[in-house]
């Protein structure tokens, strides 16, 4: 963690000190976890730096808000640019963005309604989630005792703070017992993700990933790979996956914000595939960081730059 490389974080419309940017301990989010927030990255490429799929988490961000009844009360165009401003003034070249839109501090009444929406815009360096080893070697999961909540109890594609305890007790159990992340299965049994990714599998060279029928947060790398994967010109199947589809598995891997596309060697002692990142995996990865970097020009619509303008247009 890279917390003390930030020094500028935007709150409530000003880009203040890192120092300086505090809330009060009777903040009703803090209570109760009725805020949303949004993961997203910048990547460095040769035009500067660019926030990957900017557009997409900033739609699940009203989306998220709007499940509970809360109202950002900035427009998408003003947290762009706060986004951009932040990242400019901390001086990045790339980071982790962590946009929040919390109640804060006035009544802790279980309704929020009293309570000031308020916004804050966090940036950090961050390099691999689940560790630049477990990006090659691929990492190691265990089935949580801890089932994914119903979408009949929270909306499971919200992406909102109080959410996340159903994740914190997960990735505490798994990390417990030695493995690198949960798998959480649904309701009903079927695989749901990971604590902070999805899943996919790959069979007989078909992509498998499951949908919001098993409580996922639908990820915006997960939409990404799709399409990578698609115009690799392999199949993509979006159905239930059970257990013993990813033991099956040929290869599998997660994917999110944080963890990209990581591989997955070992499930609760068992091999997948052969127990390093498949061939497949492989190109899919390697498709998904020349999409973030830029060098693939297919996907530039994926990014936002940093800068006002790329580079050659502002030195021209
Ligand atoms: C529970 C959960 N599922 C899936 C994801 C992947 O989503 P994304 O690819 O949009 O980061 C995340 C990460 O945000 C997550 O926290």
């Amino acid at each position: 963690m890279a917390f003390n490389e930030t020094k500028w974080v935007w709150m409530n419309g000003r880009t203040i000190r890192w120092q300086d940017a505090t809330l009060h301990v009777s903040a009703h989010s803090l209570h109760y976890g009725s805020g949303v927030f949004e993961g997203i990255r910048c990547y460095e490429t040769a035009d500067g730096p660019a926030i990957f799929r900017l557009g997409a988490h900033l739609e699940r961000f009203y989306a998220s808000a709007a499940a509970y009844g809360t109202r950002i009360p900035y427009s998408v165009e003003q947290l762009e640019e706060a986004i951009c401003e932040t990242i400019r003034r901390n001086e990045f070249r790339s980071c982790y963005i962590r946009p929040i839109c919390y109640h804060g501090s006035e009544s802790l009444s279980v309704h929020p309604g009293k309570c000031p929406v308020e916004v804050v815009i966090l940036t950090w360096p961050w390099a691999t989630y689940l560790g630049a080893e477990g990006l090659e070697a691929g990492v190691r999961l265990t089935v949580s005792s801890w089932r994914k909540f119903l979408s009949q109890m929270m909306p499971t594609t919200a992406k909102a703070c109080g959410q996340y305890v159903n994740s914190v007790l997960a990735v505490r159990e798994a990390v417990e017992r030695g493995y690198d992340e949960a798998l959480l299965l649904d309701s009903n049994g079927a695989i749901a993700e990971g604590s902070g990714e999805n899943l996919f599998i790959i069979r007989d060279g078909q992509l498998i990933t499951n949908d919001e029928q098993s409580s996922i947060l639908l990820g915006v790398t997960r939409d990404a790979v799709i399409q990578l994967a698609r115009d690799l010109g392999y199949r993509v199947e979006i159905g239930t996956l059970y257990l013993d589809d990813l033991l099956s598995a040929d290869e599998a891997f997660l994917t999110g914000t944080a963890a990209e596309v990581t591989p997955i060697r070992e499930v609760d002692g068992a091999m997948i595939g052969t127990g390093a990142r498949g061939p497949i995996t492989h190109q899919i990865q390697d498709a998904f960081f020349a999409a973030t970097s830029g060098r693939d020009a297919r996907y530039k619509d994926w990014l936002h730059f940093v800068s006002e303008r790329p580079v050659e247009t502002v030195v021209a």
